[in-house]
């Protein structure tokens, strides 16, 4: 009976006697077995595991026996570092396959910041992921000068393993050597653990809903998946990526650029990978500052995607509209209720049968939807569009008919064109691993655009790659029954490896709610391999597609599922959250971790999109969102309305909020622009930032993810719980005003306030030493564009401040025309000056409005007058009670340099 079990479903456990000698350890280092949640019963009886309760540890883990260790075998010093070649010595059998044996090590020195450690295959290319669709960054030709680490290795003959130190202060960052959990690399199980000092922070590893700073005893899964955001559990997309902090305030980061499904266990002083395939692909970013390790991580991945600046003004979608003349209300109403709006979006409500690429005829039909788009088109607001991969099977239907003839659909096992189930029915999918599915997939978007809608950007959804059914739908979509016998050939149950990560929460097949994972990509790429990959291909794709059907202008792609290197070519919401106060503060880890990953155009559903938000919920809410950096409101079909408008209280909250995000949109904009140039031209990670970003050696600030900053110069702190009116808000060291009041907050910091915050408010402060440059506010950015720039200058405790600006024309791929200025301002008593450089600009100057508020908060002593570029000033003003200095009407020219003095 038990052959047979062997033999059909290759329970490892009940196979022979692979445990056979092992005993339960449980003071040593354990290797979980088991997932969020089992029970003693399923771990002993059923895995053959051990069970010990131990607070921060796996309670269900493996028994231990003395495993094979690879032996260093040789050595071989080359141009950027060392090559080694690893053995077994021993017995090759484990647990979960055959160890293969030689692997060889290369350990590459990149730069003085980035080191590169690969362990695969001596004999046999693995999967690995194409570098065109996740970077790899350039490699220098001549070894770094001064490295800012150190690699230790076993040397020949001794058992494997590798250490990263810190140059500078000898720390050890990544050890592999602890003894109980070698390196182990078999076929479909690739297992290395590093010792961690047990105090330090650990971020990263998304996509799951959890606190920003990790919790140790828990698995994080990668593997990308459609679920209603349960916290903990693996969702839409997969990033690799841990940022360490110690408490030094000295950060790294870690990526393991590898695209299979895997588990990793955070326990009280270790880290170990679980992977179920591809390769040992290390990255180590030396920071030492945390925005450090991102810029480093982007050189690699790649720099994020410069949005149109349409993109950051808001957004209203809704699933459920039902027709055209919905859309136009929504858009009245906005309006009517002086609500600032930039885009409106359609969810598959639109479509004929939710199929892509087409046009409800009853309810959107095509000339009231022209009308509609033209409408918006010429009030300044854009439209936006959801499109699924999902292709219905359905001849006669173009978009299916031209894939098929293309031969672009993701095949099954047999060569057939696979096929699954989402909104409209049976579908197939496009392969982008396949030359001529970017072909395709721009065919069918000029079609869209140049015949149907004359949208501005699209929206693609279900891109994990959901599916309805588990695995091929043709036949029983049961799981049980799609259980593949050991007899096809294969020596595994693809859906089913031998090891089981630990796919939302519970040890189930990879297939559900996805494709078969022997579904066949172009070049005969297997699911298994790539799954966690699609959203990312997908992305490219229709970015790609955006810009050329678009005509140079730059694309808006928002994308669910996400990879290392999305960020290049979408902006991301977080799924589908709840409308609860627990999703309200999640938005922020989220937001803050997705910044790391190199995504930071990103948001959450605002106001909630599952269930029915209130009124108080939905106020929180509006002012939170009002400065994610992609801000949007979306509601799940069925659910009560949560426009804005819907309350009169919610629409002054967000006419309040939204006008204050539009005035400061340039600082936002900058930001994107500075993470979107190469990390050698400006050295800029994130727009939004954890505050121990900003403050790592101030220990408060590692744990703090109900705060943020945007920026290195604003500091939001909202109301994230029902029913308070108070925030208690930490200020980092510093001096802190007031963004609404100009009050000053504190003048040192270090401190954790309680703060009024009434329904209708959040705490938003600018941190002394900041220039925020911003405009008028306005219904729409095209509005607010056209106001006269602004500056608020925040001198700190020394009379200091400093900013930013870029300018250009906000929407076309390679801007021809652009500036960045920088402004420096000094003060001493009661005089003190602004001055304005450009540092880099191109094309002709630009005719844009000049600027014309100066607020200087801070000012010592009692100015009476101030000059630009040594004429008067008339605005002049000086509020006393709080040192504020407003200067109006100064109609200076951004495009040269000027200077700002008052005394
Ligand atoms: C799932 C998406 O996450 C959600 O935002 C959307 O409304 C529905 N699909 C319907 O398209």
């Amino acid at each position: 009976m038990v052959e047979m079990l062997c033999g059909v479903l290759l329970l490892v456990v009940l196979c022979g006697d692979l445990t056979a000698g092992q005993t339960c350890q449980a003071n040593a280092l354990r290797r979980d077995c088991g997932y969020f949640g089992i029970q003693e019963p399923e771990c002993v009886q059923t895995k053959g595991c051990c069970w010990t309760p131990t607070e921060g540890q796996p309670w269900c883990y493996y028994k231990t026996s003395p495993l094979s260790v690879y032996h260093v075998d040789a050595v071989m010093p080359n141009k950027l570092g060392t090559k080694i070649t690893l053995k077994v010595s021993g017995s090759t059998s484990s647990q979960f396959g055959d160890l293969i044996s030689p692997l060889t090590m290369d350990i590459t020195m990149e730069s003085d910041e980035r080191l590169h450690v690969k362990i695969h295959d001596s004999n046999k290319q693995r999967w690995e992921i194409p570098t065109d669709v996740s970077p790899i960054g350039s490699v220098p030709s001549s070894h770094p000068a001064n490295p800012l680490y150190k690699i230790t290795t076993a040397k020949k003959g001794e058992p494997f393993y590798f250490a990263v130190t810190r140059a500078s202060d000898g720390e050890v960052l990544f050890n592999t050597s602890h003894s109980d959990q070698p390196l182990q690399f078999a076929d479909q199980y690739l297992t290395l653990s590093t010792t961690l000092p047990g105090t330090e922070s650990i971020y990263g590893l998304g996509e799951h809903k959890v606190a920003l700073q990790l919790k140790r005893g828990q698995t994080f899964t990668l593997w990308n998946f459609d679920t209603a955001t349960p916290p903990n559990l693996n969702l839409y997309g997969s990033h690799p990526f841990y940022m360490d902090l110690r408490q030094s305030g000295k950060a790294h980061g870690v990526y393991l650029r590898n695209s299979n499904g895997m588990d990793v266990v955070y326990g009280n002083n270790f880290l170990t990978y679980r992977v179920i395939g591809g390769v040992l692909d290390f990255y180590f970013f030396l920071g030492p500052t945390p925005e450090g390790v991102v810029q480093q991580y982007q050189e690699v991945i790649g720099r994020p995607h410069l949005p149109p600046y349409w993109a950051l003004g808001f957004h209203q979608c809704r699933y459920g509209y039902p027709n055209v003349e919905a859309l136009s209300d929504v858009v009245t109403k906005y309006a009517a209720n002086k609500i600032p709006l930039d885009t409106m979006w359609t969810d598959i409500d639109y479509m004929d049968g939710y199929k892509d690429f087409t046009l409800d005829p009853n309810n959107y039909p095509l000339s009231k939807m022209t009308q509609f788009v033209e409408d918006l088109h010429n009030r300044s607001l854009q439209y936006v569009v959801i499109v699924d991969p999902g292709i219905k099977v359905d001849h006669g239907y173009k978009p299916y008919d031209d894939g098929i003839s293309k031969g672009v659909f993701v095949k099954d096992k047999n060569g057939n064109v696979f096929t699954g189930k989402v909104w409209p029915g049976v579908t197939a999918f496009p392969d982008f691993f396949n030359p001529m599915a970017a072909v395709y997939w721009k065919d069918q978007i000029s079609t869209f655009y140049s015949t149907l809608l004359k949208l501005d950007g699209l929206w693609i959804d279900m891109n994990e790659i959901s599916n309805f059914c588990n695995g091929q739908c043709s036949g029983s979509s049961h799981p049980e029954e799609l259980r593949r016998s050991v007899d096809d050939g294969l020596k595994f149950d693809p859906n089913n490896p031998p090891y089981n990560i630990n796919n939302q929460g519970t040890s189930t097949k990879l297939n559900i709610k996805t494709l078969d994972m022997d579904a066949l990509h172009h070049g005969g790429v297997m699911e298994y391999n790539s799954h966690n990959l699609f959203g990312l291909m997908e992305s490219i794709a229709t970015c790609s597609a955006l810009e050329s059907v678009r005509e140079g202008k730059r694309c808006f792609v928002l994308s669910r599922s996400t990879f290392p290197g999305s960020g290049a070519h979408t902006g991301h919401w977080t799924g589908d959250n709840h409308a609860s106060y627990d999703d309200l503060y999640y938005s922020i880890p989220e937001m803050l971790s997705f910044q790391m990953y190199g995504i930071p155009l990103v948001g959450s559903d605002i106001c909630g999109f599952n269930g029915d938000t209130t009124e108080e919920l939905c106020s929180r809410w509006m002012e939170l969102g009002a400065f994610y950096p992609f801000s949007r409101n979306h509601n799940v079909k069925g659910a009560k309305p949560q426009e804005p408008y819907e309350w009169s209280s919610v629409a002054a909250i967000s006419r309040k909020m939204l006008g204050l995000r539009y005035s400061i949109l340039p600082y936002y904009y900058t930001l994107f622009y500075k993470a979107s140039r190469p990390v050698t031209t400006i050295p800029s990670a994130t727009v939004t930032r954890p505050l121990f970003f900003e403050f790592p050696t101030d220990n408060n600030t590692h744990s703090i993810d109900r705060q943020f900053m945007v920026g290195s110069g604003l500091l939001v702190s909202p109301v994230l719980e029902q029913g308070s009116t108070t925030v208690k808000a930490y200020f980092p060291a510093g001096k802190w005003y007031d963004v609404f009041t100009d009050q000053v907050a504190t003048t040192s910091g270090g401190t954790t306030a309680t703060l009024d915050t009434p329904i209708d408010h959040i705490q938003v402060h600018v941190r002394g030493g900041s220039i925020i440059p911003g405009k008028g506010t306005g219904l729409t950015t095209y509005d607010s564009r056209n106001t006269d720039s602004t500056l608020v200058v925040a001198l700190d405790n020394n009379g200091k401040a400093s900013g930013d600006l870029y300018i250009d024309d906000g929407e076309t791929v390679s801007t021809s025309q652009w500036m960045f200025l920088t402004f420096n301002a000094t003060s001493s008593g009661s005089s003190g000056q602004v001055i304005s450089d450009i540092a880099g600009q191109a094309g002709d100057l630009l005719k844009i409005p000049p600027l014309g508020v100066v607020k200087v908060l801070g000012v010592g002593g009692s100015p009476s007058k101030a000059s630009y570029n040594g004429a008067a000033i008339s605005g002049f003003q000086f509020n006393t009670t709080n040192n504020v200095l407003l200067l109006t009407g100064i109609n200076a020219d951004l495009t040269s340099s000027f200077k700002i003095t008052w005394e």
